[in-house]
């Protein structure tokens, strides 16, 4: 299972194409929409968010409310494309005419200089056009292909914002998932906690009055994932490892951790490690989950917990200074438009790039043409765990 997504953040469309869906599986539009009007709400975000409503028109691969075994190809329109037509358009532009909106002046931060530099283009549009965080949407789609999967089989996925500029939440370890949803859903930040969930929109607005941004730190709990999903044989099959990559592929990414994390470094073994123990009816659990799901590159059978840090958007009211490619002069990184906080967006961002690396890694492990076959074949897994 892998995807591809392909277009500009003002060209006129972005598309995902995702191969290795099993045939048979149900999958409608409104399963992909749902995803994508979540990833646009958020206290914090900016007018493009209100602008644009983010729909998904299936473009292949899906037949009568059901998926057929090719690839799925998705598309999303960007209806702001008639205003960029001359800037982003794909004919040659006529010899009397000039390029508009050339970008000279990389923003610290971004792709633009590394880009250009990279690529030897000396309008950076053809960076930042690209490098933008509109493309998430487009990996938003994929993932959410792979959560109705998921979802078929039992297993149930959701991101939250767990921190917003210092500001923590509540850590709810015994909080059921419908709970998880719900509450999350309700708080314009993303929050399971509601007194956070204020100081989190205050800290947004006192940011976004001083021109500058905050970043923060997302959470991705996943419930109903059996134990031994993964492998501890090699680098690339470890899942613990695939999910860490994929999140810090996130653009404005920069860390990542299962379970209690980096506060692993500060305690003693007996305080880190999960008891096993055993049960009739469930079969092997742990009395705790601070390794947050993994132990050897796979899962223990307990939630999967998993957190990523958003560095602060880089662009920002308050300028910051760079220099221009053109004339090598400094200046004042200057601004169009800019969110002042996207943390909120960015748990459903990860939520999603999570859910894609955990469904390929199902169908990895289990027979995968027909989804018929792989729900069967996952169920049974699940039973004879239990008496292992
Ligand atoms: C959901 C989301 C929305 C974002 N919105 C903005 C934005 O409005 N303005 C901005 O400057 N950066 C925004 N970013 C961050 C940039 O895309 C990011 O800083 C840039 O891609 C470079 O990040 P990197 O160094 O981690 O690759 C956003 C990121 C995410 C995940």
């Amino acid at each position: 299972m892998r995807y591809l997504t392909a277009g500009e953040s003002h060209g006129k469309q972005l598309t995902t194409i995702i191969e290795g869906i099993p045939s048979l599986m149900p999958l409608t539009k409104e399963n992909i929409n749902e995803s994508l009007l979540r990833r646009q709400k958020g206290h914090g975000r900016g007018k493009r968010m209100q602008i644009e409503k983010d729909l998904v028109d299936i473009a292949g691969g899906v037949r009568h409310g059901y998926t057929l075994g090719s690839p799925i190809a998705m598309v999303v329109h960007n209806d702001d494309f008639k205003h960029w037509v001359d800037v982003m358009g794909e004919d040659p532009i006529p010899e009397d005419q000039d390029i508009r909106r050339v970008v000279t002046r990389p923003r610290p931060g971004h792709a633009d200089l590394n880009g250009a530099i990279k690529y030897g283009h000396r309008d950076m549009r053809n960076i930042l056009e690209r490098s933008s965080a509109r493309e998430t949407a487009a990996r938003v789609a994929a993932g959410a292909v792979a959560k109705t999967l998921l979802a078929h089989l039992g297993i149930n996925i959701v991101g939250y914002v767990r921190e917003i500029a210092g500001i923590i939440s509540e850590e709810y370890p015994d909080m059921n998932m419908e709970d998880r949803v719900r509450i999350s859903e309700e708080s314009p930040v993303r929050s399971l906690d509601p007194v956070a969930s204020q100081k989190m929109m205050d800290a947004i607005d006192i940011a976004k009055k001083e021109g500058d941004s905050i970043g923060g730190v997302c959470e991705v709990y996943i419930e109903g994932i059996p134990a031994g999903v993964g492998s501890y044989v090699h680098y690339d099959r470890k899942l613990d490892g695939r999910i860490a990559g994929a999140v810090s592929s996130i653009n404005a990414f920069k860390g990542v951790e299962f379970g209690i994390g980096f506060e692993a470094a500060r305690k003693n073994g007996s305080e880190v490690h999960d008891e096993i123990a055993w049960d009739k009816e469930t079969g092997y659990y742990r009395k705790t989950n601070r390794l947050g799901g993994f132990e050897g590159g796979m899962t223990t059978g307990m939630p999967i917990v998993v957190k990523g840090v958003m560095k602060p958007i880089p662009t920002l009211y308050k300028p910051l200074q760079s220099v221009d490619i053109e004339t090598k002069e400094p200046f004042n990184a200057s601004i169009e438009r800019s969110d002042s906080c996207a943390v909120p967006a960015a748990a459903v961002v990860m939520e999603h790039v999570v859910a894609f690396e955990v469904a390929k890694a199902l169908l990895e492990q289990f027979p995968h043409d027909q989804f018929p076959k792989l729900k069967e074949a996952v169920d049974q897994y699940r039973e004879e765990i239990k008496r292992f």
